[in-house]
């Protein structure tokens, strides 16, 4: 966690066209805030992110754990690899980058959107309430034969029977595969459109149709990311480092 001095220096530090000012007219309060997370944000709370050294997809091939067809052609280690990621995310805590999202949330006079990439439940844990995971939940389980949706939290296998209709064989992990379609598109892409700020934190850019929320969405756009991603170009305004750090002092810039 990082101390309250470090926080304000952090702030102190900031460069760029701060989004509460507009140097004229006094304080701009945002309306209508979307926020893209990914792995980046859960990082700190030792959850690996996906392409930084280390990460998930240098340790495995994602056509073989996150794809329908890897699915299809081995069930059980498809099943173990999230078998395995649900112990980790349940032993994980929020970070101070979480808390700070939902203090937002809770605070700022505006509407507060958050739009996640990440398949963990440390945004809910930290009290993010309005809330969008567009790839799915690590912690619930779908049926493909009744199209059941249930909160899981243990291991899950080939053979185990599905709680709602019984039929063994047709559990799968609630995620968004590579070659489907994310979820929420809908609600997403009309709050992108009427937002005035968006902020994306720890992501790399590199999977769509998230690398291009920051083209899609209608105001400001701040990039905050421990360094600069494959879609900083395209942002307005960007702070670098730690997202337990840049994130709380980001949001206590908006909250005044
Ligand atoms: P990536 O692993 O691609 O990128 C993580 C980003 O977080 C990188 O830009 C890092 O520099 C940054 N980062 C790492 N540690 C950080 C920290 N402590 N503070 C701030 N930033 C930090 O993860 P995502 O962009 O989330 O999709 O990946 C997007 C999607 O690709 C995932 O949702 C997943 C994956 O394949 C599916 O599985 C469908």
């Amino acid at each position: 966690m990082p101390t309250t001095a470090a926080i304000r220096e952090m702030r102190a530090s900031l460069s760029g066209p701060t989004p509460d000012e507009t140097g004229a007219a006094g304080p701009v309060t945002y309306r209508r805030i979307v926020i893209l997370t990914g792995a980046g944000i859960s990082a700190e709370s030792g959850l690996g992110t996906f392409r930084d050294k280390d990460g998930l997809w240098t340790r495995f091939d994602l056509e073989d754990v996150a794809t329908p067809e890897g699915f299809a052609r081995n069930p059980a280690f498809v099943h173990e690899f999230y078998n395995a990621r649900r112990v980790n995310c349940l032993a994980a805590s929020p970070n101070a980058a979480h808390y700070a999202l939902a203090e937002l949330e809770a605070r700022h006079p505006g509407d507060v959107l958050v739009v996640t990439q990440n398949v963990d439940d440390l945004h809910e844990r930290a009290g993010s309430q309005r809330l969008l995971h567009m790839h799915g939940e690590l912690l619930k389980i779908r049926c493909n034969a009744c199209g059941a949706i249930r909160r899981w939290t243990t291991d899950c296998f080939e053979t185990t029977p599905c709680p709602s209709c019984l039929v063994a064989g047709g559990l799968r992990p609630h995620v968004v595969w590579f070659r489907e379609m994310p979820m929420h598109m809908e609600r997403i892409y009309a709050a992108l459109a009427a937002c005035d700020l968006f902020v994306a934190i720890g992501t790399s850019g590199h999977v769509y149709p998230a690398a291009n929320f920051v083209a899609e969405a209608a105001g400001h756009t701040v990039e905050l990311n421990l360094e600069p991603s494959d879609r900083a170009d395209m942002f307005a305004e960007a702070v670098h480092g730690p997202a337990s750090l840049i994130v709380p002092a980001f949001v206590a810039r908006l909250l005044g």
